[in-house]
């Protein structure tokens, strides 16, 4: 049987046992004084549905941080299949300028940017910010949403991208909740 370390889980460890937990790809984007943000997150969960809330949780070190608490606002961009690029880009360590060089996107009601071809958007109006260890859990009311691309889900699965079969997603009845 594994023995549970002395005194608590490896960083590493708990990093390489949570990659076991499947995820759907986002891009968290604001935008604060003309100049737009964002990063990767696939730490992204609905939390109430009257009133609207979401969370995302965001490292602490994230250059888009300042900007989303100082704007009060964000969006999330839920990427497809085919936008893997744009999750690699997101979460490259380069500068805010070159994230969004030449991205096709487009403005809702709280400036962010909307990237085109995503799956679904929601744009938030920050409502709450909880300090998380090395992470900011910000939970946001949603003002305002987007249905896109009827398209396959782009998915993360033991720090590898994945595919989920587009038929198999099709099958499921269209308009209806799946229970
Ligand atoms: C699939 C995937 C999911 C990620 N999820 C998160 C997340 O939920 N929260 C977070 O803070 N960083 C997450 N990251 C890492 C950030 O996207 C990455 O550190 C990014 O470079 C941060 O932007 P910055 O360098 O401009 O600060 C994720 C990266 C990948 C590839």
């Amino acid at each position: 049987m594994p023995e549970a370390g002395p005194v608590g889980v490896d960083p590493a460890r708990f990093r390489q046992l949570m990659s076991r937990w499947a995820t759907g790809v986002s891009v968290v984007t604001t935008r604060h004084e003309d100049r737009d943000r964002g990063l990767t997150v696939n730490a992204f969960l609905s939390v109430s549905l009257a009133p609207p809330r979401v969370l995302v949780s965001i490292s602490t070190d994230a250059d888009a941080l300042p900007a989303l608490r100082a704007s009060g606002t964000f969006a999330v961009s839920i990427l497809s299949a085919t936008q893997r690029s744009l999750s690699q880009r997101f979460a490259g360590r380069v500068t805010p300028e070159e994230k969004f060089a030449g991205l096709d996107v487009h403005r809702g009601r709280t400036g962010a940017a909307l990237l085109d071809g995503a799956i679904a958007t929601l744009e938030c109006r920050l409502v709450q910010e909880v300090a998380a260890g090395d992470h900011a859990l910000v939970l946001g009311e949603v003002v305002a949403t987007e249905e896109g691309e009827d398209a396959a889900p782009l998915l993360f699965f033991r720090s590898a991208y994945a595919e989920a079969e587009p038929d198999e997603l099709l099958r499921l009845p269209r308009g209806r909740d799946p229970r």
